[in-house]
């Protein structure tokens, strides 16, 4: 089924970039690696449905970026036979623009709304009937002569990604049937995941090159697919186009990136806070400042690999990094640097 794009969401993706993740898109289950909890129970809610007749359940998406949420979407559209339609929450400016998506939905439609935490709190307050009852509430007219109208609304199923659920008011998550949190991938799926987009793009990779890549994607598909992709244009350029271990190796070399998958930002983050403030605990604020970098950023993606990977950790007083971090950058343990010498 093809995905009519109402309004795009706002990336700092090239048009190059979005076509190719578009290309590698799985478009059912069977082609959807890993998430296996999350796919039974989806299965199940899809089966039934369509036993009865009627659409899914609402369902909530939530993860850090590229495990997959908007992919999964697409894949629930596919199995179910319906028409998606793709939108965000910064993208509905007013409970009118709501209105309108809705009202323009068919039986059986589903909306996909990407960063449902960004909605406007005017356009949330409409969407709670519309999600409970199938009804929209819209005041006609200003002042002591306005009117309430009460709209039928079609059958719909509203699918909602978020990198945070911490972001989304309780009256709206509540409103969902289903809430999924994807979880990072095993190194074996994300080797996978290799595979399969290097059959799709044609290119030639071996196992041992296939599981070093894996081992460097964050454990994460879209950071797989465009390791990929910068590891056949070196080796198109320094090879025959065939990637092999040492092809791979001196490919990662060149884009700084470790074998933990830590990229010039993540390492510089964490050597921040270690040389300024002995490793912590700080604020996410002060390394924000630190590293000039958004809150958002760190937030949502590099905390919660460096949190996976046990580099990071969370306390009341802020954020810590782990002797694990330390060895791993050939730091000298924060034991050590806090023994002041005696004068
Ligand atoms: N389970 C999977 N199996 C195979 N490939 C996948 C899987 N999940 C994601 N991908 C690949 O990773 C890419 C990124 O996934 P997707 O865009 O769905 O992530 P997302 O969670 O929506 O990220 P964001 O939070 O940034 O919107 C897709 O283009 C797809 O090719
Ligand atoms: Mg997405």
């Amino acid at each position: 089924m093809a995905i009519e794009r109402i309004v795009d969401t706002v990336t700092d993706e090239t048009p190059e970039e979005q076509e190719f993740e578009v290309t590698l898109r799985p478009q059912d289950f069977a082609n959807y690696i890993g998430q296996e909890r999350i796919k039974q129970n989806l299965k199940l809610a899809i089966e039934a449905a369509k036993k009865r007749g009627e659409p899914i359940d609402h369902v909530l998406l939530y993860g850090p970026p590229g495990l997959g949420k908007t992919t999964l979407a697409t894949v629930i559209a596919n199995e179910m036979g319906s028409q998606i339609r793709v939108t965000s929450g910064p993208a509905i400016e007013r409970a009118g623009d709501l209105a309108s998506l809705l009202t323009n939905l068919q039986d059986g439609d589903i909306l996909f709304i990407d960063e449902i935490h960004r909605l406007h709190r005017s356009v949330e307050e409409v969407l709670y009937s519309a999600m409970e009852d199938f009804k929209l509430d819209i005041m006609l007219g200003k002042g002591p002569s306005a009117k309430s109208l009460r709209l039928d609304l079609p059958k719909f199923t509203i699918i909602g990604a978020t990198t945070r659920t911490g972001s989304l008011a309780a009256p709206l998550r509540d409103r969902f049937g289903m809430i999924h949190r994807l979880e990072f991938y095993t190194p074996e799926e994300i080797a996978k995941i290799i595979e399969r987009a290097a059959n799709i793009l044609n290119v030639k990779i071996d196992k041992q090159a296939a599981k070093k890549l894996a081992g460097r994607s964050r454990l994460t598909p879209r950071i797989a697919n465009r390791l990929l992709k910068r590891v056949r244009d070196y080796a198109d350029v320094n090879g025959d186009g065939f990637i092999d271990a040492k092809i791979s190796d001196n490919a990662l070399k060149l884009l700084e990136i470790d074998e933990q998958g830590l990229d010039i930002a993540d390492r510089r983050m964490l050597e921040a806070v270690i040389e300024n403030y002995k490793g912590g605990p700080v604020g996410l604020g002060t390394i924000a400042a630190l590293i000039a970098e958004e809150q958002s950023t760190i937030e949502d993606f590099h905390e919660p690999y460096l949190m996976q990977i046990g580099f990071i950790e969370r306390t009341p007083r802020g954020r810590k990094v782990t002797p694990k971090a330390y060895k791993h950058l050939g730091k000298k343990g924060e034991e050590k640097s806090e023994q002041a010498p005696l004068l």
